[in-house]
């Protein structure tokens, strides 16, 4: 098949050329695109298959939350071709068992291509070496401070200790648990959410971001810290670009406290919080325009709108974002806020390179089909009834963007056009460096 007409986002730069797929993988680009059956995409832009590394799906456990298939399926709509998704299940994913159960769970009901993280957790730590190496395993990812679920390593030795359990990059949930636990005395009854990125203070982030800097430098042990939310966190990223790699979401690039919490409640509820204009403008500044973050992924972590509900604390952390993540960054490119290369780095390139996933994350001869099909002048408001996860809601309803996925290649299979999914669920495990032996 060759795709004619479009425009491409490489590494080199953004041009018009043809994409010719063969057998799932690109085959030829630009003049060596020849071939049979031809798909016209004038008009439209090509991205590397997104790839958003920070999903939690729920299942096994709470599927009334999400699910593999539902959440695969809105991470489709949204343009996104593989997920990582994160091991604070019910079970948690800590063991080989536990791991395999998500596979076999995956088989014939995800849409797009997925691999899962395995959690540290004190009973595991001696086998992380040789869990962090099963197929399809993303790598290991580390709580140090306790959010939904039951996975945490709080303390320096034993984060020593996992950190000297195995080489891959490890994935680390930085909030320091002391001072959180100590924090929790500022709630008092009938407390407001706003209250939020208060008791999870930025103090609470930088803490802990120092802690696992050190760490990590002192093992030798490559880490990426996710979901930065602070201004303070970035000088210490920048100056550890040797060890350590960063993520921030769509979430606090785009809601800002305390409007959010006035207009959202604990809908906009998450951990570490979203904070105030300034921690926004430093991410956008020196994260993402300054080049401290690496990725974006969406921590995507539906929760149920009854739950939300509950008065603060009991309202749970997170909310859906894999099916808007791209579509609320596309409407930041028509912005002016970041370029479409830029984007494609954080949320194809780099998402694949610092985990190893093989073939993934871009548009080059050799590299699976995956691609992300958008057309930059489509507006339209992203809502509620749209969104594909059993909770039934985003933070975004009612945002009108600039910037929409029209298309989702899986491999060279079009699986999702319009707004509709297509065929049946083909996603496969994602196969990484480690898996074929290096
Ligand atoms: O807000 C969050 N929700 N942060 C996390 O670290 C976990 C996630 C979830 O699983 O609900």
């Amino acid at each position: 098949m060759v795709l004619t007409g479009g425009t491409i986002v490489t590494r080199d730069g953004i041009h018009r050329a043809d994409i010719a797929i063969r057998d799932g993988t690109i085959a030829g680009i630009g003049q060596e695109a020849r071939g049979g059956q031809t798909l016209d995409i004038t008009g439209l832009t090509v991205l590397p298959g997104v790839i958003d590394s920070q999903v939690h799906f729920r299942e096994p456990g709470h599927e009334q939350k999400e699910n593999l298939e539902a959440g695969t399926r809105a991470a489709l709509l949204g343009g996104v071709c593989s997920v990582f998704e994160m091991p604070n299940t019910s079970p948690p994913t800590t063991t080989a068992e536990a791991l395999d159960d998500k596979f076999r769970r995956a088989r014939g009901r995800a849409w797009v291509d997925h691999a899962f993280f395995i959690g540290a957790s004190p009973d595991n730590i001696e086998d992380l070496a040789e869990l962090e190496r099963l197929p399809g395993c993303t790598g290991v990812k580390i709580f140090m401070g306790s959010s939904t679920g039951t996975l945490l390593v709080p303390d320096d030795k034993s984060l020593a200790r996992v950190l000297a359990s195995g080489t891959r990059r490890c994935a680390i949930h930085a909030e320091d648990e002391d001072r959180l636990n100590e924090r929790k005395a500022l709630i008092k009854d009938g407390a407001s959410v706003e209250i939020h990125p208060e008791v999870r203070d930025p103090l609470s982030a930088l803490i802990a971001t120092r802690r696992i800097l050190e760490l990590a430098r002192a093992a030798g042990r490559p880490v990426h810290v996710l979901h930065i939310s602070t201004a303070d966190e970035l000088p210490l990223l920048a100056a550890a670009k040797d060890i350590a790699t960063a993520e921030t979401t769509p979430n606090h690039l785009t809601l800002t406290a305390p409007q959010c919490y006035r207009e959202l409640g604990a809908r906009a509820q998450m951990n570490p919080p979203v904070r105030d204009q300034a921690h926004q403008d430093a991410l956008w500044e020196q994260g993402i325009r300054g080049g401290v973050i690496d990725v974006l992924g969406s921590d995507h972590a539906p929760h149920t709108l009854e739950e939300k509900a509950l008065p603060y604390p009991q309202s749970p952390s997170g909310m859906p974002g894999t099916q808007t993540l791209l579509p609320v960054m596309l409407d930041h490119v028509h912005r002016g806020r970041l370029t479409l290369e830029r984007l494609a780095e954080l949320a194809s390139w780099m998402p694949a390179r610092i985990y190893g996933a093989s073939r993934k994350g871009a548009l080059a001869v050799g590299y699976d089909a995956d691609l992300t099909i958008v057309d930059l002048n489509a507006t339209r408001t992203i809502r509620n009834d749209w969104i594909a996860s059993p909770a039934g809601w985003t933070p975004f309803d009612g945002k009108t963007v600039r910037g929409w996925p029209i298309m989702t290649m899986i491999r060279g299979r079009v699986a999702m056009r319009e707004d509709e999914v297509l065929g049946s669920p083909m996603g496969q495990p994602v196969t990484f460096e480690t898996d074929e032996g290096d």
